[in-house]
Order: C-alpha cells, then sequence, then structure tokens
C-alpha cells in the first residue's frame, strides 16, 4: 500500500483553511466478488439502483480522463518546491486506476443481469472523450477535472453519511464506500494543480460549467438508459409514488421527533443529484473556496472501519471481496 500525505498549506491557492482539513492519500488494492449481486441492489429499489448504476457506467472513461487532464501539466509542477503536489498526483493517479478497473469489472454484473449497457458506454465515450476532449482546449479539461473532482467528493461524503449505502448489497456497498472514501482523499488535487497552472477565476468557472453540463446529462442519460430496459412503465409509477409519500412521512416524522433510522431507510429529502450539483456549484462558485476547506477525516475513518468490517464478514462467509492487508 502506498500511502502519501497532503497535509499542507495550499500554496497554490494560499487558503490556510486547506491545511488542517486533509486526508492522507493512500493506494489500497481491493477485488471484489460481484457474483450474486441482484438488480435492485439499493434500497429494493429499481429508481435508486439504476441512479446509482448510471454513476457508475461513468466513472471508467471519466477517471482516465481525469488523470490524463492532471498528468499533462507535470512539467509545469517543480520538482522542489511542488514535490508533494507531485507525489499526491502520483498517488491520485493510482487510485483513480484502480476505481476504474473495479468499476469495469462490476459492469459484468450489469451484461450478466441482462442490461445492454455497452450501447451506452460506445456513445458516451465517443461523444465525451472522442470528440469533445479533442477540441477543448487542455487548459479546460483541467478545469473540467477539477470540478469533476469536486462532484464526486460531495457525492462520496453524501455516499458516506446519508445512511443509504446501509441499505445497499454488501459488495456493492464495499465498493463504493471504498471509492467514497479515495475520492475524498485526493478532492484537492486536480483543484491544486489547476491553481499552478492557471489560477483564473473565469477558467475555474468555465470547467464548473462544462464539468456540470456534461456530467449531470451523461448521468440522467445513463440512469433511463438502465431504467428503460427495465420496462414494466406501472412499476416504475407506482415506486415513484411509494418513495413520494415515504418521504412526506419521514419528513413529518422527523419534524414529530419520531423518525426511527433503526425500523426502516430513511430516505434524503432531495435527490443525490439535486444534492450533488446544488450544493456543489454553490461552493464552487465562491472565490476562496478550496475542496479540502472542511474536514473529513472523520467521516473518512468511520467509513473505512465499516469497509473493514464488510471485508471481514466476506472473509467469514467464504466470499472473499480483497484480500485483508490490501486495506
Ligand atoms: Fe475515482
Ligand atoms: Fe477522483
Amino acid at each position: 500500500m502506498a500511502a502519501t500525505s497532503n497535509e499542507r498549506p495550499s500554496a497554490a491557492t494560499g487558503n490556510e483553511r486547506a491545511s488542517a482539513a486533509t486526508n492522507d492519500i493512500r493506494v489500497r488494492s481491493p477485488k471484489f466478488d460481484f457474483t450474486g449481486v441482484p438488480r435492485r441492489w439499493l434500497l429494493g429499489s429499481r429508481i435508486a439502483s439504476s441512479v446509482a448504476n448510471g454513476a457508475n457506467l461513468l466513472f471508467p472513461a471519466g477517471e482516465r480522463f481525469f488523470v490524463r487532464s492532471v498528468r499533462r501539466y507535470l512539467d509545469r509542477l517543480d520538482p522542489v518546491a511542488d514535490a508533494q503536489l507531485l507525489s499526491d498526483v502520483r498517488a491520485f493517479s493510482q487510485q483513480e486506476g484502480r476505481h476504474a478497473a473495479a468499476h469495469e469489472r462490476a459492469f459484468e454484473v450489469l451484461r450478466a443481469q441482462g442490461y445492454d449497457i455497452d450501447t451506452f458506454l460506445r456513445a458516451y465515450e465517443a461523444v465525451a472523450f472522442g470528440a469533445i476532449e479533442k477540441v477543448v482546449p487542455h487548459k479546460l479539461s483541467l478545469a473540467a477535472t477539477a470540478a469533476c473532482e469536486h462532484f464526486t467528493a460531495i457525492l462520496a461524503e453524501a455516499g458516506l453519511t446519508d445512511g443509504v449505502m446501509d441499505h445497499a448489497h454488501p459488495v456493492m456497498r464495499e465498493l463504493l464506500l471504498w471509492h467514497a472514501v479515495e475520492e475524498i482523499e485526493h478532492r484537492s488535487v486536480a483543484f491544486d494543480v489547476l491553481a499552478k497552472v492557471d489560477p483564473s477565476y473565469a477558467l475555474r468557472i468555465a470547467g464548473l460549467a462544462m464539468a456540470s453540463s456534461m456530467l449531470g446529462s451523461f448521468w440522467v442519460m445513463g440512469a433511463l438508459y438502465l431504467l428503460a430496459q427495465d420496462g414494466d412503465p406501472a412499476g416504475l409509477l407506482r415506486e415513484m409514488r411509494i418513495g413520494r409519500e415515504k418521504k412526506k412521512r419521514q419528513a413529518e416524522a422527523a419534524r414529530a421527533g419520531t423518525l426511527d433510522a433503526t425500523k426502516e431507510a430513511i430516505l434524503p429529502q432531495k435527490s443525490i443529484m439535486t444534492r450533488v450539483f446544488g450544493r456543489g456549484i454553490r461552493d464552487y462558485v465562491r472565490r476562496d473556496f478550496h475542496p479540502a476547506e472542511r474536514d473529513l477525516r472523520p467521516v473518512v475513518e468511520r467509513a473505512m472501519r465499516t469497509v473493514r468490517a464488510l471485508d471481514a464478514a466476506a472473509h467469514q462467509s467464504g466470499r472473499p471481496s480483497h484480500p485483508a492487508n490490501a486495506i
């Protein structure tokens, strides 16, 4: 396991708040056995599972784009003055490479479940990386990567704190908790490289516009593409109605102080897409924003305890998800 520390003031931004809130970037090498993951692996819900699967479809090619966009500027970093950032870029690249590979293995489950994912993947990769990436300036690709990393860190924080993952199939839960932990660990790497290459606020905001429009549209299209293959529109409408009624009842129970997370899954009142893009954009447009301004180390530590417990349970059940010494 490689580990590198990025507990330092952000020289790129001068934002002193970043120094206290960053995590070590640890490269872990998990292996997962996805055999037996059901179609409705999250909350027993086709909608929740498809929204999560829709995001998962974007990860492998997206993460390789992030790494390309950052590594293109390695020669702009000073080997001495930026030694820590260079080390962080190496660890970030290794983490993203492992995420991409793990999610590609999870694709086999979707194929085995009968989903056609390859038509979507071909179109997504042709448009995003075969066309758009080829025509946008490299600096804009880096700025879009910095913004995407901010969105993935918010998605990760939501996944580690809103309790929904408690109701996921154990192997998918472990995959997503591990990925979320590492997204939080490396959340400022691309942002700090961008600040070194070009600290322009206009470029940062252009990257935000590109990231939010592309990530949002491909995520929605991926989720809808999967949902459409499930058929049964009446069942889908019924699930949506039941979900709305459950959220309304839970909001009333929360106000009355009678909501009990030990008795039922608590549904967040706002969708994950609303939370990621709503808060993500609000944060990112602040001129003094830095991705590591909030201390998420307790969240990461708690999640890693859960990952280790899931891994131990998998070993006990004879279904090792990955070598114990890898985490
Ligand atoms: Fe990742
Ligand atoms: Fe990332």
